[in-house]
C-alpha cells in the first residue's frame, strides 16, 4: 500500500492533544496542501481562519459548547465558503458582482471549502498531527460570524482543531463500504438491506454499552432522541436560513 492511502485507511479523530505547538512550517504544509486542490472554476472560493491565540480560543469555546478539543488544540482551522474575494475581485474589475449573490453560489463555496478542509487534514495526518472535527460550527453559525468578523458572502462550514496527538486511538468502526456505494443507479435501501448493512454495528460492544447507558432500544433511537434532535436541528436551521440571508447568499 502506498502512503496516501496509509494516511486515508488510518485515518480516526483524535480529541486529546500534547501540550506541544504546531510550528510555522508544519502549518504552512498543511495550509498550502488545503489550497491545492480541486476547485470550483479555479476561483477558491474559500478561506481559511488559522485560530493559535489563547484569548480567541476562550472566546469561540462556548460556541462550540465548550468542547474540550476547541480549547485544548494549538492550533484551530475554520473554513469558511468565501466568495468575498472573488466578489471584490469583480467590482474592483467592473464585473458583474450580483452574479454571486445566490444559493448557488453558496452552495460552490461550500463545496470548495470541504475539498480544503479534507485536503488540510489528510496532509495533518500524513505530517503526525491529530484532528477532530467540530460539528458545533454549523449550529449558531451567526455568532460565529460575528466573532470571526466574516463579512458577507463569507460562511464558516468546517473547524478542526488539530495537534498533535497523546495516543493513536483505535480506529472507529464503519459502516462496509457497500453501504455506500450504488453502481449506475441508486438502489434504495430496504429493511432488509438496512439490517444487513448495520448488524455488525449495532452488535458491536461499543453499541451495546450505548444502549445500556440510555436506555433506548437501538442505535437510531439515541440519535433521533439524544444527539441530534428534530427540535435543535430545526432551530439551528433557521439559524442557518438567517445567516445565508444575511450574508447575501439568499434573497
Ligand atoms: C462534520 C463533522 C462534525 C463533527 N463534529 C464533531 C464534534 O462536534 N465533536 C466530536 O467529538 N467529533 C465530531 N466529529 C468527528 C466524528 O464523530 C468522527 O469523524 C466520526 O465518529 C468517525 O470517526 P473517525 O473520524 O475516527 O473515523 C465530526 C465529524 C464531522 C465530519
Amino acid at each position: 500500500m502506498n502512503e496516501t492511502l496509509n494516511t486515508l485507511f488510518n485515518h480516526v479523530s483524535v480529541r486529546e492533544y500534547l501540550d506541544r505547538k504546531v510550528d510555522d512550517e508544519t502549518l504552512n504544509l498543511i495550509l498550502k496542501a488545503a489550497c491545492s486542490g480541486s476547485t470550483m472554476g479555479n476561483m477558491q472560493l474559500f478561506s481559511v481562519i488559522v485560530t493559535r491565540d489563547e484569548a480567541m480560543k476562550q472566546k469561540l469555546a462556548p460556541l462550540h459548547f465548550n468542547q474540550p478539543m476547541a480549547t485544548k488544540a494549538p492550533l484551530i482551522l475554520t473554513f469558511c465558503a468565501d466568495f468575498r474575494r472573488f466578489n471584490r475581485y469583480c467590482e474592483f474589475r467592473d464585473a458583474e458582482t450580483e452574479a454571486y449573490s445566490n444559493l448557488q453560489s453558496y452552495h460552490w463555496a461550500v463545496i470548495d471549502a470541504l475539498i480544503a478542509a479534507q485536503n488540510a487534514c489528510v496532509a495533518a495526518e500524513s505530517l503526525g498531527l491529530g484532528f477532530c472535527w467540530l460539528g458545533t460550527i454549523t449550529y449558531n453559525v451567526d455568532k460565529f460570524i460575528e466573532v470571526l468578523n466574516l463579512p458577507k458572502h463569507v460562511i464558516p462550514v468546517a473547524c478542526i482543531p488539530m495537534g498533535y496527538p497523546v495516543a493513536k486511538p483505535a480506529l472507529t468502526q464503519k459502516l462496509p463500504v457497500e453501504a455506500m456505494v450504488h453502481y449506475e443507479t441508486y438502489q434504495d435501501y430496504d429493511k432488509e438491506k438496512i439490517d444487513h448493512l448495520y448488524a455488525e454495528k449495532e452488535s458491536s460492544e461499543e453499541t451495546q454499552q450505548l444502549l445500556r447507558e440510555n436506555n433506548l432500544p437501538n442505535l437510531a433511537q439515541i440519535f433521533t432522541q439524544k444527539r441530534y434532535v428534530k427540535a435543535d436541528n430545526e432551530h439551528f436551521a433557521k439559524v442557518l436560513l438567517d445567516a445565508l440571508k444575511k450574508q447575501g447568499f439568499m434573497q
